[in-house]
């Protein structure tokens, strides 16, 4: 046990105490399996209350008011609520000034970011890179810091100018465009060197980036799929880090994120009105008669029902879906929508459910056992999506036995068959892919979907070879421990 690999994985967001989106999940999920390959991986959180009064075993480890910079805060040890053997142990930064607040993590509740954002992940990137050096109060010394988004960015810049022994460092990047861009004054006010703020380190047009710092300063960096890894390299999807990433590609490694597989089974999940597996798949029916009613649509087992769970936004393509939906219930067919994000689109969502009653329905907000019982009870899965760094719900969506029909870009690409003749003889095939971002496309795609699903034996076997899939973590989780093990 002496020798074992220690992880200190630095992360803004933690499924299920605190979620906006896909970071949530892989930030407990990939955790877990590093667990249970006896690699000692330990989560640093900000103590949003939802974190503090979530996690269990809490006890007091160490005092931070000495960081002059920051407000007082405390380090609590603790543990994960997940119940299960995998109990995770974590870090919670316990800051009042800076996270016991009504709201969302980043965002306040009219959704403007919280206007202390910089000091906020600050301390959180400086706690993280306190206990990963020998200045820690802590006796738990990890051989790697693990930054997840732009959140823990500058926990690698930190490292880099702390003299005295430290943790290797990786940054992975979930998504490119939230970068944590912030005016120069705040190196200074973070603690960094005046020195850091060049082309060469955390400056940024101007400005400081947080995720250019880790992108800049770490041993590794990957990304969520390696599709991705790829389309980042290059316009547009680089964001303006195109450059600093080609760079810096022999050090970039692209990772398809994987998923919970106890936690999304159609079998044992809690949430769905009845159970279902691959070999016993009439189960679904049932869960699809639930949500018509729920969702109040035309109660009708023989149309097709589709539906998307996402933030709404430019980058998941909700205004295509907005645009078309009237042309979908002419199919005919029925949509549901779960989601939350953008104002415009939701009021736009909101008039197409008054115009479209019996075939259109719409749920603004997030709601966990909602989107579960949409993915069990709905048909088919859309997530047009401009660009996906790796996304899950396509993922969740064959494990659930509901193909997806995705946009050709980022993980989509990597976990997503197209249904040909082909790939339908080989067995591979899983749900719809579409090249070209337009409405055409997707209603194309959609139609073609249709007509496989209107053909019962072919759409059982999209459906499952999307449930046979492997999407568990454990490929993924031994990629990552491979790339910590090559920084020692
Ligand atoms: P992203 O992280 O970009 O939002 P992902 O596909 O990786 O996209 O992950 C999104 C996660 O958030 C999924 O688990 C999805 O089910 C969940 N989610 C998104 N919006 C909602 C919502 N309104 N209610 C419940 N879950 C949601
Ligand atoms: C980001 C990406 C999404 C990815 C998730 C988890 O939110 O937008 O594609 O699945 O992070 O890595």
């Amino acid at each position: 046990m002496r020798n074992q690999l220690r992880v200190l994985f630095i992360t803004p967001e933690v499924y299920p105490l605190c979620k906006t989106g896909g970071l949530g999940d892989v930030s407990a999920a990939l955790p877990a399996a590093l667990r249970s390959m006896q690699v000692d991986v330990r989560l640093l959180l900000p103590g949003y209350p939802q974190i503090v009064s979530g996690v269990k075993y809490k006890s007091k480890l160490a005092d931070f008011s000495h960081l002059t910079q920051f407000p007082p805060s405390t380090l609590l040890s603790a543990r994960l609520p997940l119940n299960k053997s995998e109990n995770i142990p974590v870090f919670v930064i316990d800051c009042p000034g800076l996270f016991h607040r009504d709201g969302g993590p980043y965002m306040d509740k009219s959704g403007r970011d919280w206007p202390d954002n910089a000091l906020r992940f600050g301390l959180l990137s400086k706690i993280g890179a306190v206990l990963a050096s020998d200045a820690s109060p802590i006796a738990w010394y990890p051989h790697i810091a693990h930054c997840n988004e732009w959140q823990s960015g500058l926990t690698p810049a930190f490292l880099h100018f702390h003299a005295g022994q430290k943790a290797a460092t990786v940054m992975t990047i979930h998504n490119l465009a939230f970068q944590g861009i912030f005016p120069s004054a705040n190196v200074a006010q973070l603690g960094l060197p005046a020195a850091s703020f060049d082309i060469d380190g955390v400056e940024y047009y101007g400005n400081m980036s947080f995720l250019k710092a880790g992108l800049y300063y770490a041993n590794h960096i990957t990304t969520v799929s390696p599709n991705y890894a790829r389309e980042i390299q290059t316009e547009p999807l680089g964001f303006g880090l195109q450059g600093l990433l080609t760079a810096r590609r022999d050090r970039l490694t692209g990772i398809v994120n994987g998923i919970d597989t106890g936690e999304w089974d159609p079998a044992t999940d809690t949430c769905l009105v009845k159970n279902y597996s691959s070999g016993k798949l009439s189960g679904k029916a049932v869960n699809k008669a639930a949500l018509q009613q729920q969702m109040g649509l035309t109660v009708d087992a023989g149309i097709p029902l589709f539906g998307a769970v996402s933030r709404l936004s430019h980058q998941k393509g909700t205004d295509l879906l907005i645009q078309l939906a009237p042309q979908l219930t002419k199919i005919p067919a029925q949509l549901i929508v779960l989601g939350s994000g953008d104002a415009v689109l939701e009021q736009q969502l909101a008039s197409l459910v008054d115009s479209y009653p019996d075939a259109i329905a719409a749920h603004i907000g997030f709601d966990e056992a909602l989107s579960r019982r949409i993915e069990a009870g709905i048909d088919c899965f859309l997530m047009p999506s401009r660009f996906e760094p790796c996304g899950l719900n396509q993922m969740y969506s064959q494990r659930y036995g509901t193909p997806p029909i995705v946009h050709a870009t980022g993980g989509l690409v990597d976990t997503v068959i197209d249904s040909t003749p082909a790939t339908l003889a080989d067995g591979s095939a899983s749900g719809f892919v579409f090249a070209s971002m337009t409405q055409n496309a997707l209603l194309r795609t959609i139609i073609r979907a249709t007509q496989a699903y209107r053909d019962k034996k072919t759409w059982r076997r999209i459906q499952k070879n999307g449930m046979a899939k492997d999407f568990g973590w454990r490929i993924g989780a031994e990629a990552y421990r491979e790339i910590y093990q090559s920084l020692l």
